[in-house]
């Protein structure tokens, strides 16, 4: 918070506007222990704290009540297995997925980020930016050197099976159980962003993740992130035995040994709230400009110039990119209510 709130402060000190008193509101499931989270805040912050909990697949805040929205690492998280994997085998990515699964996967993926754009369009304001960062994984990548959480996943997953053998689990029940996330490559991330009407897609880069993890410190990092749905599904007392198999499958192999073997990427995306006012692609602004001036133009300069005024009109838009996106339009409609005072 500390960094974004600074980048912004600098944007305001050097132009001519006050600088604004920042309120930043953190949010998470109900489950989410904020007593710890504000105890964690440095005294000395810029900025006020508040806090909402709730599902951000639903609306969370006020219309039009945000500036700056930033998500990281939790969108991969999705509301639900999909229908279509539910009772077959697991689909882990990294693994031997079925493609009618994986797409059940990427379609949920898709409903999901689709609600929290929708959710947060309501929110912010026009021009608002979002900053997502969302764990991702390469088209491709080679197992025998390389590996990404994909491939830790599979680990885990091997682990559990390897639970239900000794006895320890329901064999069925670890057969079929998916695990309710899709991590999704860069190209899948930039259709569902470049889908939105309410924002555009100002920004998008994919880089290395760079946990530089070493075993140790990938079974911690995947014990945080599983633990909790682990003991839902499975009991807490399997946890521990569950975790060492996990730990002894990566010791086994030396891909994970060194962390610049991990080709795990995050997905860095910035958007921009549209405004929802014009919202015109080129043929728009040539109907809209022509709309109201052709009646004067006809009267000053002869019914027989306007075609050919506006088709020139229409290649001078068409030569500069600028107003090939609706988003940089920055035409202002200013809003003004009145009320008769008593006299
Ligand atoms: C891996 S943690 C990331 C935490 C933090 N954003 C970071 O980058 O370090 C994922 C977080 O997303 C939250 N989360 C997952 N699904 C969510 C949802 N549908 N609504 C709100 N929060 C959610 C989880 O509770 C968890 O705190």
């Amino acid at each position: 918070m500390h960094t974004i709130i600074e980048a912004v402060k600098q944007k305001y000190e050097s132009s001519d506007l006050k600088t604004p008193e920042f309120v930043v509101c953190f949010s998470d499931l109900v489950s989410n222990d904020f007593n710890t989270l504000f105890r964690s805040l440095p005294p000395d912050r810029s900025y006020k704290a508040a806090a909402v909990a709730g599902d951000f697949h639903g609306r969370l805040l006020l219309p039009s009540s945000v500036h700056f929205t930033y998500c990281s690492w939790s969108l991969h998280w999705l509301t639900e297995v999909p229908k279509a994997a539910e009772g077959l085998m697991s689909v882990w990515h990294g693994g031997d997925e079925r493609k009618e699964v994986y797409d059940a996967y990427l379609e949920q993926f898709e409903r999901d980020m689709e609600s929290f754009l929708k959710c947060r369009a309501v929110e912010m304001v026009e021009g608002g930016v979002m900053a997502l960062l969302i764990p991702s994984l390469p088209a491709y990548w080679d197992p025998q050197k390389e590996y990404t959480v994909g491939s830790l996943a599979d680990l885990l997953r091997s682990s559990l099976l390897d639970m239900a053998k000794k006895g320890k689990l329901s064999k069925e029940k670890s057969e079929t159980f998916n695990i309710p996330y899709h991590v999704p490559t860069p190209g899948e991330v930039r259709a569902i962003l470049q889908k939105s009407n309410s924002f555009s897609l100002e920004r998008m880069d994919s880089l290395k993740s760079g946990t530089l993890l070493n075993v140790d410190g990938h079974v911690a990092f995947f014990r945080a992130a599983h633990q909790n749905l682990l003991t839902y599904e499975f009991g807490a007392e399997t946890i521990d035995e569950t975790f060492d198999l996990f730990k002894k499958k990566l010791q086994a192999s030396p891909v994970y040994a060194d962390p610049s073997n991990d080709r795990s990427l995050v997905v860095v995306a910035i958007l921009k709230r549209n405004n929802t006012g014009a919202l015109l692609n080129v043929d728009g602004h040539v109907a809209f400009v022509r709309a109201a001036p052709q009646n004067m133009l006809a009267h000053e300069f002869g019914a027989e110039i306007i075609d050919e005024t506006f088709d020139l009109l229409k290649k001078k838009l068409h030569t500069s990119p600028i107003y090939a996106n609706p988003s940089n339009d920055r035409t202002l409609v200013v809003v003004a209510i009145l009320k008769r005072s008593n006299v």
